[in-house]
């Protein structure tokens, strides 16, 4: 459906900043080299702790992270061949999360029937992917389709976000456009127009127009010279429950979201950007661009970024009540797709399935003080991404 383009007053949807999420979809959890084989560590999507583990012979594995003997986090154990052994008295659990091993058991004793929830996961675009909702149609959800991941000439800059935000603060942000002002000084973005703007049942897509000037403009293959502006339009879909952007021919951003709880949110970004270099030189001094580019473009957008959607959170849960008033239409197509695959996943779910995915209980989150201590994975660095 196509949508008007007028930027006018529109209310913010009510609980918006308190939704779940539609776990029907596969989401990023980690790269992939970071789980070695025979390592595991612990993951959470929206509020479900995961143990993710590869197991000696490479292939990744996820269980739920809690022992069915008494509760142990299952990510604390050790990994034995194909299984995940639990810390506490070595019971073994299968890729299945069927018991399938006790120590301690006489061989004439039956095995107890203990049963750890698996889920599905995938290796792919150098990261690892779990699906947290129904297993049954795992395979019949798409992961988002990188062409630039397997064309030449193409610098692929990883980056790892985190948030203490809900999620649909962080994608209104990469849905924004109009936040140029932000990045004023790091020579970002200006003149920002929304030129088309179509929403279905699954994605928000959006056209804007954006000039750049300056050197870092020039760097970025955005202008041909660093005095001239030069305007460009860019293309930027919220396809649930990940992000992407383009600038054709000169650069794409996938930005995978992780809904980890009501308050905390982390991203895994691919950069790409168009190189004219040979192939063989770009992959020489690829480690070394990805690491300039990291630390001196996106890390420093990425600051300025956090510090409004955090600042945007705890203004949240000091006052939920407040009035917001938004004039940008994508994001109110944004928060309405947020709201409607939720509601979808609602429908489709038993109770059971709603286990674990039930709108939160936000009161534990309102004090201020508590931000300071929200639990979140260590095993993943705390680097940078940008929109
Ligand atoms: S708690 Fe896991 S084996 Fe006992
Ligand atoms: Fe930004």
């Amino acid at each position: 459906m196509e949508l008007a383009t007028t930027l006018t007053s529109q209310t913010v949807r009510a609980g918006i900043r308190e939704v779940g999420i539609n776990p029907n979809h596969w989401y990023a959890v980690g790269w992939a080299k970071q789980l070695q084989p025979g390592q595991v560590t612990k993951v959470t999507v929206w509020q479900q702790a995961i143990a993710l583990y590869r197991d000696t012979a490479g292939t990744p594995h996820a269980l739920a992270d809690a022992c069915p003997h008494k509760g142990v986090e299952l990510h604390r154990g050790k990994v034995h061949g194909q299984h995940l052994a639990c810390r506490y008295h070595g019971w073994e659990f299968e890729p299945s999360g069927q018991c399938v091993h006790v120590p301690y058991l006489p061989p004439s004793q039956k095995l107890p029937c203990a049963q750890a929830r698996s889920y599905p996961v995938q290796e792919k675009y150098g990261l690892l992917w779990v699906f947290p909702g129904d297993p049954a149609i795992a395979a019949d959800r798409q992961l988002p389709l990188m062409p630039e991941d397997s064309q030449g000439g193409w610098l692929k800059v990883p980056v790892t976000g985190h948030f203490k935000a809900h999620f649909s603060i962080c994608n209104e942000n990469s849905m924004d456009v109009f936040h140029g002002f932000l990045h004023e000084n790091l020579q970002g973005w200006f003149d920002p127009l929304l030129l088309s703007l179509q929403e279905t049942e699954d994605a928000v897509c959006a056209e804007y127009q954006v000039s750049y000037k300056g050197r870092m403009a020039k760097f970025l293959g955005l202008s041909e010279r660093a005095d001239q502006a030069t305007t460009l339009p860019i293309a930027v879909q919220y396809r649930y429950p990940h992000y992407q952007s383009s600038l054709r021919g000169v650069s794409a951003l996938y930005l995978m979201r992780l809904p980890v709880s009501p308050v905390e949110s982390r991203s895994f970004a691919l950069f790409f950007f168009k190189v004219r270099l040979p192939q063989r030189l770009l992959k020489l001094i690829e480690p070394l661009l990805q690491r300039l580019l990291e630390r001196f473009v996106l890390m420093r957008f990425l600051a300025q970024d956090i510090e409004m959607m955090e600042s945007e959170q705890r203004q949240y849960l000091a006052e939920p009540t407040r009035r917001c008033v938004e004039i940008n239409p994508a994001i109110i197509a944004v928060q309405r797709l947020i709201i409607r695959q939720y509601e979808r996943f609602k429908q489709s779910s038993s109770p059971t399935q709603m286990n674990g995915h039930k709108a939160p209980n936000l009161a534990v989150y309102r004090s201020v003080e508590s931000q300071a201590s929200l639990p979140h994975e260590r095993w993943l660095p705390d680097r940078a991404d940008s929109t």
